[in-house]
């Protein structure tokens, strides 16, 4: 499958994604629309199979920026899509208000969840996701909703930014960052920028190559807290997995280890069944698992990917399928 190069957004294990997802006509869910690169991926392969009679693509993005890209990139497909602005953590409820439109059971053939911000957010100045371009401190996805990354470096107690920076970052620095953040606060007042924050970080990091990773694992930590991204994740992953239909698929692309954390735990806490204390031999589990894991280890770029797109270069892709009821619970 041909891609065509795409400056909003490249989209990243696309090929696989196909291969892997789409196995049957019915409802696919693309909870992370982006620039729609995914999503056209998916229904030009639909196409391509006869299956586009009986299939509709639901996607799903929190920013409005992407909604209005993807609506263009995917045009060709109107009659197959549905694109709702929203939060992916309620992928549940807003299959079943579509489905309940569209008179459609709300049983899906496949999830697809490519988590973390797009290219043309990051390299859009005013969004202020990066360190390397001036903007306000936002980094909202969501542009309706409340909380900036301005609130919480300008708000949050010297302790409180310390733990984010750690838990989402993991910045071995992070008490020394967060002090002088504070210590900067009372000196000149509020920090309103991407610049002056990395100023901040810069003057109270390592030199060389170990300011970049601070920058980075700072300014990821910020993101996270803000988009309540670990969290929403998590949830949307069980009820992602209530919504397949038998022997369908939900496939997950992280980008770093704390997102791919969640991920692997919650699949394999789906696929475990429970057979009880050890020594009991009884003939059928307590609890079986719904899911079977399709990859059982994480697929990651062939190298060609990563020499054309360097965002492919730490994604992680994990896939497992529902089990009909009555079905075993085994890796494949
Ligand atoms: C990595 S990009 C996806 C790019 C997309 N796969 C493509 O091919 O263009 C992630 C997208 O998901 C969106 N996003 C991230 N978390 C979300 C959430 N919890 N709910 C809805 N959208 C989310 C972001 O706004 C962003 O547009």
């Amino acid at each position: 499958m041909l891609m065509a190069h795409n400056k909003f957004h490249e989209p990243v294990l696309a090929a696989e994604i196909v291969a892997l997802l789409v196995k049957t006509p019915g409802i696919y869910v693309d909870g992370t629309l982006g620039g729609g690169g995914h999503s056209r991926a998916i229904l030009s392969a639909l196409f391509d199979a006869g299956y586009s009679e009986g299939s509709l693509l639901i996607g799903i993005d929190q920013d409005d920026a992407a909604l209005r890209q993807a609506t263009g990139n995917l045009s060709e497909y109107e009659g197959l899509t549905v694109l709702v602005k929203g939060n992916f953590l309620g992928i549940g409820s807003i299959v079943k208000k579509v489905c309940s439109q569209k008179g459609l059971q709300p049983k899906v053939a496949g999830i697809l969840l490519d988590l973390g911000v797009s290219s043309f957010q990051i390299d859009s100045a005013e969004r202020g996701f990066s360190y390397l371009r001036p903007g306000p401190l936002d980094m909202r996805m969501d542009t309706d909703a409340s909380l900036n990354a301005a609130d919480i470096v300008n708000n949050y107690g010297e302790q409180e930014l310390a733990r984010l920076f750690y838990r989402y970052g993991e910045e071995p620095r992070s008490r020394s960052i967060a002090r002088a953040i504070v210590l900067y606060r009372q000196k000149n007042g509020p920090v309103m920028g991407t610049e002056e924050l990395a100023g901040i970080i810069r003057t109270n990091a390592h030199g060389g190559e170990k300011v970049i990773k601070t920058l980075s694992r700072v300014f990821q930590a910020l993101r996270i807290e803000v988009n309540s991204e670990l969290d929403v994740l998590r949830q949307a992953l069980y009820d992602g997995i209530d919504s397949l239909d038998d022997h369908g698929r939900m496939a997950v692309i992280s980008y770093h280890s704390l997102e791919d954390r969640i991920v692997k735990t919650v699949f394999a806490e789906k696929v475990r069944s429970d057979w009880g204390p050890k020594g009991v031999g009884l003939r059928e589990p307590l609890h079986r698992g719904s899911v079977i894991a399709v990859t059982r280890k994480q697929v990651v770029a062939a190298l060609q990917e990563i020499e054309s797109n360097p965002r492919a270069r730490s994604a992680k892709l994990r896939v497992i399928e529902k089990i009909p009821q009555g079905g075993h619970s085994e890796f494949r």
